[in-house]
């Protein structure tokens, strides 16, 4: 079932899938929640020179790309390795309005929005991997320094934040790595506080009281 194009507070657009019945990013605007929670909570806070970066749920890749055009004001050697079970079709990438917005170039929105599988080089900073996969089955290969977890919501899909699959990608998260996501719900803050993460909490985006940042540090 195809997503529908939303369009948020901030004048930003997500998705709605009529499958799970969830947008794909805040209805109190898309950019505001993508730039808060996993650029300002997320990328902007790990301080090494290098990198790596797993995405659970790439969606429209406005992580990806928020991500892309932050590390150009302040580079830094980045892996970014997005995990997807239903990539969007490219029209509807097109009609998302992020290409106007953020300046793509034709060769940025084909590694964006089109070419799976295969590791990809945007520039001589930033490298991207969308796999076309299913995250339960997804066995990570490589130690990551940053983790976004952006499924849909513990109530629509559950399978998704069970403790084995926090554990299966957490013990590869580097030992000053850091875990955000938009969910700061009981159960999943004492799943990561027994996987030996500790928590923050900060004020959330619009529309949010607060959201949880975890670290092993
Ligand atoms: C909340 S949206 C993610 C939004 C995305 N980060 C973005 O910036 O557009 C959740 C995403 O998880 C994907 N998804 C759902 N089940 C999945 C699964 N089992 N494995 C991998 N991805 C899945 C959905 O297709 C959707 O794209």
């Amino acid at each position: 079932m195809k997503p529908e194009i939303y369009l948020t507070t901030d004048g930003s657009k997500t998705l709605y899938s009529k499958e799970f019945d969830e947008h794909y990013h805040s209805k109190n605007g898309a950019f505001t929640e993508s730039q808060h929670i996993f650029i300002n909570l997320g990328f902007k806070t790990i301080e090494k020179p290098e990198v790596n970066i797993l995405e659970i749920g790439y969606g429209t890749g406005l992580n990806a790309i928020m991500t892309y055009k932050s590390n150009e004001l302040n580079p830094k050697k980045v892996f970014y390795h997005g995990i997807e079970k239903s990539p969007i079709s490219s029209e509807t990438f097109k009609n998302m309005g992020y290409i106007e917005y953020f300046d793509l170039t034709s060769r940025e929105i084909k590694i964006f929005s089109e070419d799976w599988d295969k590791p990809l080089k945007i520039s001589q900073n930033f490298k991207l991997l969308k796999q076309n996969t299913d995250f339960i089955k997804f066995t990570p290969q490589r130690s990551y320094d940053l983790i976004y977890f952006d499924a849909f919501s513990p109530d629509t899909q559950p399978e998704m934040w069970t403790y084995e699959n926090l554990k299966k990608i957490l013990t590869k998260l580097s030992t000053d790595g850091v875990f955000v996501t938009y969910c700061s719900r009981g159960d999943l803050k004492r799943n990561l506080r027994t996987l030996g993460m500790n928590l923050k909490r900060f004020s959330g985006p619009p529309g949010k009281r607060h959201v949880i940042r975890a670290s092993k540090h």
